[in-house]
């Protein structure tokens, strides 16, 4: 099996996310998690933290590296040696951009390959934005984030 790359911007990484991740990892040989860098949106988390953040979360995965990347994310792939860029689909709303994504990075690099999974169904409800949005109004988020990445949006919430 090849070597997947899982990108994002894990700002901050939700259970739904680990999720994909781990599912990646008993699936692939080797998963890198790899962060956008410049990403258009102003992040909560530093790229520093969110790297950090997902060490930490993915430490019971082996196989798994976290990586940071700026400019094309196939060349990012193409440099750690990625055949296959995994995404988490929740729901028919994520379909449309998701597949604008992928057929314009098979256009770019048309050796390496989208591969989708479904989201848990648990999780179809989850983003980054909203967890957010929860921590900053004073909401609970357990169990929607792990519970390190908890205590780190807690701390932030109250900055
Ligand atoms: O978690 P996000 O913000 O939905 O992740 C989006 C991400 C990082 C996967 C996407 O913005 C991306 O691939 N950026 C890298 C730039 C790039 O390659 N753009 C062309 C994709 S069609």
């Amino acid at each position: 099996m090849s070597d997947a790359i899982v990108p994002g911007s894990f700002d901050p990484p939700t259970n739904g996310h680990l999720d994909i991740i781990e599912r990646a990892s008993a699936l692939f040989e080797s998963v890198t998690v790899a962060v956008v860098i410049n990403s258009s949106k102003q992040p909560m988390f530093t790229l520093e933290e969110r790297v950090a953040m997902l060490q930490e979360v993915c430490a019971h995965l082996p196989n798994v590296t976290i990586g940071s990347f700026t400019g094309l994310l196939v060349e990012y792939a193409r440099l750690r040696q990625a055949a296959v860029i995994v995404k988490g689909l929740r729901a028919v709303s994520d379909f449309e951009y998701e597949l604008q994504m992928a057929l314009m990075n098979r256009r770019q690099s048309p050796d390496i390959e989208t591969v989708f999974m479904m989201t848990g169904s648990e999780y179809s409800y989850l983003s980054s934005s909203i967890v957010k949005e929860i921590a900053r109004l004073g909401g609970s988020v357990e169990g929607l984030v792990p519970d390190s990445v908890g205590q780190h949006l807690r701390e932030k919430a109250r900055l």
